[in-house]
């Protein structure tokens, strides 16, 4: 007889979180202007913004945050975290920095001209930014079947070999500084890379002579999908994929918050001492030496451990399936989600799920702020508002896709949890024709507009 499925955890601190009503809700969103950026955590009941840095700590954690050493220079905190990303990662420099966006920052200071274009999977918003930040050019090469939400591939995060092969025959190799292939891709809905076209990917990058870099911020995550459908690694750990995965590429930058399981944190590994020399120097200039580089001991302490907790197999099956507990809930009712569900978020696809709020009133905002007046959830509007506009026309730019992200914090919430968002949505998509009109924007800053918005409603 096969039982239930049960976490392989048990709970040992307890935060609580506050119940409020719907006409609270209304009030409160109307104060915030409709953006749910603008709320205060204590007027939310399931946060379901991002899984970066929201994710609970184990005791192991905890106890090693007791044992940090602070020392500004080769601490022993330092040490620790650099033998375990090199077991891990198999990668052999360390340069600890801040969050993910800062080893972005680091990392390309050191490595991108204006002018250079860098070919990856749907760059996350933060890699595109500091690419474009430096008058460089990200070419998105993913798989044309990444846009098609209905549409089952198992690893819709591949590089297309065509497109970027592409690429290297059009630019000279000198403004190519770098391959980035993000596992899992988050933009593309947290869908995994398969290990075939990781090692397709590499042996292109090599027969070019450009180097690979791996955004790794859900790298474990990817490395689960692999054992699960990738039929060679079937029987392989998850700290045997991970190694091999990386053992592809020349080096990786990593948001910490996500598959490292701490609040804050992030780094740059690679194995190329040219690359990690030049990277040093901005390294200390940006974030700090580069034996903490923008973290306390105690936090690199954290991040030591919890990157070995989040290469165990019984961790990502608690973590993974969770998600796609909640995606099979809402599959069964339904509800327009995009598929195949991916590694940390369930996106609602609105332009199936309220298709009678015309676009230019917003409409995947406009589903966002309703799941959080009906049930307390905060999701994410990923569309036209986060799209920003045209920068020559300063028209609205409308994306194929108006997206819902709900994201999951790791080992947070429970599965009633779950059935709890499930059932807010589920209300929603059922009385959902009764919604003809949506919102319109008072207020935006000329980029990045999403998180300081403030919209009325119509
Ligand atoms: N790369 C990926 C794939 C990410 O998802 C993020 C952050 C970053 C880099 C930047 O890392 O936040 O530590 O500076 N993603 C968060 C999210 C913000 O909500 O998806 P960071």
């Amino acid at each position: 007889m096969e039982f239930p499925y049960a976490e392989p955890f048990k709970i040992k601190s307890v935060e609580n979180i506050k119940r409020s009503t719907i006409a609270q809700r209304k009030q409160w969103i109307q104060e915030a202007h409709y953006n749910l950026f603008n709320l205060k955590s204590d007027q939310v009941f399931i946060d379901l913004l991002t899984d970066s840095g929201t994710g609970a700590m184990s005791d192991n954690q905890w106890a090693e945050i007791m044992k940090g050493d602070e020392a500004y220079a080769g601490s022993r905190s330092f040490e620790l975290l650099k033998a375990n990303v090199q077991r891990i990662t198999g990668y052999k420099y360390l340069i600890p920095t801040h969050q993910g966006r800062a080893a972005e920052n680091v990392l390309f200071s050191a490595m991108v001209n204006a002018g250079d274009v860098i070919p990856g999977n749907s760059h996350f918003d933060t890699t595109k930014g500091h690419i474009e930040f430096r008058k460089a050019k990200a070419i998105d090469c993913t798989i044309d079947e990444a846009s098609d939400t209905s549409k089952f591939h198992p690893f819709k995060g591949n590089v297309d070999l065509n497109k970027l092969e592409k690429v290297f025959k059009t630019y000279p190799k000198e403004k190519i500084p770098m391959v980035i292939m993000t596992v899992t891709c988050n933009t593309a809905g947290g869908q995994p890379v398969s290990m075939k076209n990781i090692q397709e990917t590499s042996e292109l990058c090599r027969r070019y002579g450009i180097p690979l870099f791996f955004d790794g911020a859900r790298f474990a995550e990817n490395a689960y999908f692999i054992k699960k459908r990738e039929d060679a690694y079937k029987h392989k750990t998850i700290k045997e994929i991970v190694r091999e995965m990386f053992s592809y590429g020349d080096g990786m930058t990593m948001s910490a918050k996500k598959d490292g399981l701490v609040n804050m944190g992030g780094f740059i590994a690679t194995n190329d001492v040219a690359i990690y020399n030049k990277a040093t120097v901005f390294a200390i200039l940006f974030e700090g030496f580069i034996t903490y580089g923008g973290m306390s001991g105690r936090d690199m302490g954290a991040l030591a451990i919890g990157l070995d907790e989040a290469t165990e197999f019984d961790y990502l099956e608690s973590r993974v399936e969770q998600v796609h507990y909640l995606g099979r809930k809402l599959m069964s009712a339904d509800v327009p989600v995009q598929q195949p569900i991916g590694g940390h978020a369930i996106y609602l696809d609105a332009n199936k799920f309220v298709p009678t709020i015309p676009r230019e009133q917003y409409r995947a905002q406009a589903l966002a702020v309703e799941l959080y007046i009906v049930g307390g959830i905060r999701g994410v509007e990923i569309g036209t508002i986060l799209a920003d506009r045209n920068p020559e026309t300063g028209e609205n730019r409308y994306p194929d896709l108006e997206l819902v992200r709900l994201a999951i914090p790791r080992r947070t919430y429970t599965n009633n949890h779950m059935d709890y968002v499930a059932a807010v949505i589920e209300h929603v998509y059922h009385t959902r024709k009764e919604a003809k009109t949506g919102y319109e924007i008072i207020y935006e800053a000329p980029v990045l507009r999403h998180f300081t918005v403030k919209l009325r409603k119509i």
